[in-house]
C-alpha cells in the first residue's frame, strides 16, 4: 500500500510502498479515506528537538482520518466491516489504576498512533477497535477526518459549563476556532478570539465570535472594556501555546474565573501567581480527548448543526502531500485535508 513515511532521522516525508499493517483479534483495518494534518506531523516532517525525541524512524505518519471498516478480528464486537469511523489516535494501556477506573484519557502509557506506532497516512491504518469511533449518522468526510483536532477543541471548550459565560480564547488556529463555534453552540454570551495573524482571525469571524482582537496591536483589556465587561472573562480557553496569551488571559479573568489550557507552551515560562491565588483562579491542563464522552459529544453537536466547514481551507490528494504541508505550515490556513481516495 501506499504510506506517507518518515524515513530517516532528518527533516522531510516520503511517499512509499509499504507493507499493509497486520492486525491482531481485537484489531479493525481501515481502508483510510481522508486525514487532516496537524501541527505533530509538521513537526515530524521538519524533524526539530521534540520529534527528535518522540519519532523513531521509519514512521508511517498520521494520527487525524475517517476510513471504511474493511476486516474486523475474531474478538472485535460492536464495529462491522462497512463502518465509517475515525479513530482516537491515543491508545491506552487498559491495565493502569485510571485505565481500569474509566478514566482512560488519563493513561500515563498513553501512545500515539503516527507518532509512537504506524498511523493513518496510508491507504490502510490498523486500530483496536476500542479506539474505533463509528458515525452512526451521515457525515461530512471532511469534517469526520478532523475528529480528533475537533475533539481536543470540544474537551478544552466543555471543561467548564459556558451557557451565559463570557469566553476568552487565545489562538485562532483551527482548534481555538473550533472552540470558539463550539462555545458558541453551547450558549455563551460573549465570546472573544485573539491571535497576532488576521488571516486567521478572519476564519474566526465566520464562527459567529462577538469580537475578534489582534493582539499585536489591541490589548485584551481594551477588549473588556468595547464589550462593557463589569470585572472580567469567566472562562478562558488557551490555545495558542504562548506565554504572553496565557499571562494576558491571568490578568484579564474574573475572580473565580476558570482556564482550560490545551495550547502546549514549548518551554517553561513565568506567570502571575499571586493573581492566580488572590482571585482564585482555576487552571486546568486538557491533553486528548475523553474516551469517549468528548466523542459522543463531538458527534451530537455535528448532529445537532454545529458547522466545522469554515474551519477547512485545504484539500489536497495524497500524491499532492508536499503542497498540503506547505500550505499547513504556511499559518494562512485552517484545517488543511489530505484525500486518500483520489
Ligand atoms: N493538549 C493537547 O492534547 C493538544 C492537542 C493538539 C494541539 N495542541 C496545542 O494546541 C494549540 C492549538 O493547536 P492548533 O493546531 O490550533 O495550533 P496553531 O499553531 O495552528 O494555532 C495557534 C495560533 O496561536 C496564534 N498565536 C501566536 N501568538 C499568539 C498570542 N500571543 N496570542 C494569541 N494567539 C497567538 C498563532 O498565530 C496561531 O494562529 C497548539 O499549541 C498545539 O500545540 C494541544
Ligand atoms: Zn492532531
Ligand atoms: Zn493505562
Amino acid at each position: 500500500m501506499k504510506a506517507l513515511v518518515k524515513e530517516e532521522a532528518g527533516p522531510g516525508l516520503s511517499l512509499r510502498h509499504v507493507p499493509e499493517p497486520v492486525t491482531g483479534r481485537g484489531d479493525v483495518l481501515i481502508r483510510v479515506l481522508r486525514t487532516g494534518i496537524c501541527g505533530t506531523d509538521l513537526h515530524i516532517r521538519a524533524f526539530d528537538g521534540w520529534a527528535r525525541r518522540a519519532v523513531r524512524p521509519p514512521l508511517v505518519l498520521g494520527h487525524e482520518f475517517v476510513g471504511e471498516v474493511t476486516s474486523i478480528g475474531g474478538d472485535v464486537t460492536g464495529v462491522r466491516v462497512g463502518d465509517l469511523v475515525s479513530g482516537e489516535g491515543h491508545l491506552v494501556c487498559g491495565t493502569c489504576r485510571n485505565c481500569l477506573a474509566g478514566r482512560r484519557h488519563l493513561c500515563h502509557r498513553t501512545v500515539g498512533l503516527g507518532v509512537g506506532r504506524d498511523g493513518a497516512f496510508a491507504e490502510y491504518v490498523a486500530l483496536p477497535a476500542s479506539n474505533a469511533w463509528v458515525h452512526h449518522h451521515p457525515i461530512d468526510l471532511d469534517t469526520a477526518a478532523i475528529f480528533d483536532p475537533f475533539g481536543n477543541a470540544v474537551h478544552t471548550a466543555l471543561s467548564f459549563p459556558l451557557v451565559g459565560e463570557d469566553v476568552l480564547v487565545t489562538g485562532a488556529g483551527p482548534i481555538g476556532i473550533m472552540a470558539a463555534a463550539v462555545a458558541r453552540h453551547a450558549g455563551a454570551r460573549n465570546i472573544v478570539i485573539t491571535d497576532v495573524s488576521e488571516y486567521r482571525l478572519e476564519l474566526a469571524r465566520r464562527v459567529g465570535v462577538s469580537l475578534t482582537l489582534n493582539v499585536a496591536k489591541t490589548s485584551v483589556a481594551e477588549a473588556k472594556e468595547r464589550l462593557g465587561l463589569q470585572e472580567g472573562f469567566d472562562i478562558g480557553l488557551e490555545m495558542s501555546g504562548r506565554p504572553e496569551a496565557l499571562r494576558g488571559m491571568i490578568a484579564n479573568m474574573t475572580h473565580g474565573g476558570r482556564i482550560a489550557m490545551l495550547g502546549l507552551p514549548t518551554e517553561e515560562f513565568a506567570v502571575d501567581f499571586s493573581r492566580i491565588v488572590t482571585s482564585m483562579i482555576t487552571i486546568k491542563g486538557v491533553y486528548g480527548r475523553e474516551m469517549f464522552e468528548t466523542w459522543y459529544a463531538m458527534s451530537v453537536l455535528i448532529e445537532g448543526g454545529l458547522d466545522l466547514s469554515p474551519v477547512i481551507t485545504g484539500r489536497y490528494p495524497y500524491q499532492d502531500f508536499e503542497a498540503a504541508f506547505d500550505d499547513a505550515a504556511s499559518g494562512q490556513c485552517g484545517k488543511v485535508v489530505l484525500d486518500w481516495t483520489a
